[in-house]
């Protein structure tokens, strides 16, 4: 169904086709049975205390305002992660402002945080009780005048409805955001963070998602805070705004995250890079480049717990999940291996 609609949805401009598709999905009458895969118990597995029946996941940015998870659950992702939400609400960057690099498979986006704000996303998902493990991915408004306390209001605010709260330090679209990958920023936004944790006694797991534009000397750094600040998760990683020199589509050079394809090795080594600090002690979530369950199966030995994608949905259409976790199974049958948890890793 999606080849044939493909050329279609890509004559259009790619923000207009998204939004067609978060219209559609209001309406996604398909039953979840139409996308489910025989021995799918070969894939189920755990991520920051929940049991989760495969551990493909919907990255952040695809449903920022929470409108349509339930709908894109029905595609049998594990887990969904929705946002940025911002404390107040935003309308982003000027269009057009996510551009197609159909040579590259990659995509490049500035949308910069344009989402409803956290006050309507938690009516929307108290009114409609997630069917799985939903993710809410937070960040800070981009006219806030402390970044900080953006986060402990989205905390505050969101906790409740969440599966687990997604720190986003790591969007290359909002000016300063990244310098909380810094030792002493850090620091301070994690100890906030624990602050309100405990004041409000609040009982989600928390995750950090990082840059893959880091330096390899940060990573043991950055380990060591996630870790005495009892962060559980770190997601591998947010889009580049590096690795341009080798793309050949000639949007190459627009201003923004880089996404797809030529992200897949760069967040996949990070991940091993990861996985040899954290030494399974903290969950991590890979992102970057998945489309096929070779390359999610990548990722998951490299020290993955679980994957997340975005821009391989856009390629590859929503029949992706299905086709990876098909994938997945024959590689663990191949591997002999009972079940997918026992490859977390082992090509670290
Ligand atoms: C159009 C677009 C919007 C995105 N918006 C967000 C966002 O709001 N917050 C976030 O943490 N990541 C965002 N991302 C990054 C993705 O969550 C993911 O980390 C990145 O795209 C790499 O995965 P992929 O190669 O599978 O797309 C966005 C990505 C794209 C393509």
């Amino acid at each position: 169904m999606f080849s044939i609609l493909r050329p279609y949805i890509f004559s259009l401009d790619p923000e207009v086709a998204h939004d067609l598709a978060i219209k559609s999905l209001k309406a996604n009458f398909l039953p979840k049975s139409f996308f489910s895969v025989e021995n799918e118990e070969m894939l189920e597995t755990s991520l920051l205390g929940k049991t989760i029946s495969n551990p493909i996941g919907l990255a952040a940015g695809f449903d920022k305002s929470a409108e349509v998870y339930n709908s894109l659950f029905k595609f049998g992702f594990g887990f969904i992660e929705v946002g940025t939400v911002t404390p107040k609400q935003q309308l982003g960057n000027p269009k057009p402002r996510i551009f197609r690099l159909e040579k590259d498979q990659a995509l490049i986006n500035r949308l910069g945080f344009n989402n409803h704000g956290s006050e309507t996303v938690s009516k929307r998902i108290s009114n409609n009780f997630p069917d799985g493990f939903l993710g809410i991915n937070i960040g800070p408004n981009k006219d806030t005048k402390n970044k900080v306390d953006d986060y402990y209001i989205c905390l505050s605010r969101l906790a409740a409805y969440a599966g687990y709260i997604t720190i986003n330090i790591s969007s290359p679209n909002t000016e300063g955001l990244r310098n909380f990958h810094d030792q002493e920023e850090m620091k301070k936004l994690l100890s906030g963070i624990n602050k309100v944790i405990k004041e409000k006694k609040i009982n989600c797991p928390i995750a950090l998602k990082i840059s893959p534009d880091i330096n390899e000397n940060e990573i043991s750094r950055i380990v060591d805070l996630v870790s005495s600040h009892k962060i559980q998760g770190i997601v591998v990683s947010n889009t580049t705004d590096s690795n341009r020199d080798n793309l050949s589509d000639i949007k190459k050079h627009e201003t923004g995250g880089l996404s797809g394809q030529p992200l897949k090795d760069i967040s996949t080594n990070l991940i091993k890079k990861f996985y040899k600090e954290t030494k399974g002690k903290i969950k991590i979530i890979g992102v970057g480049g998945v489309d096929s369950g070779k390359s999610a199966f990548e990722k998951i030995i490299a020290g993955a717990d679980a994957i997340q994608l975005y821009t391989g949905m856009v390629y590859k259409g929503p029949g992706i999940v299905k086709e990876i976790k098909k994938e997945l199974i024959s590689i663990l049958k191949k591997e002999n291996l009972k079940n997918i948890s026992e490859a977390v890793g082992i090509n670290a």
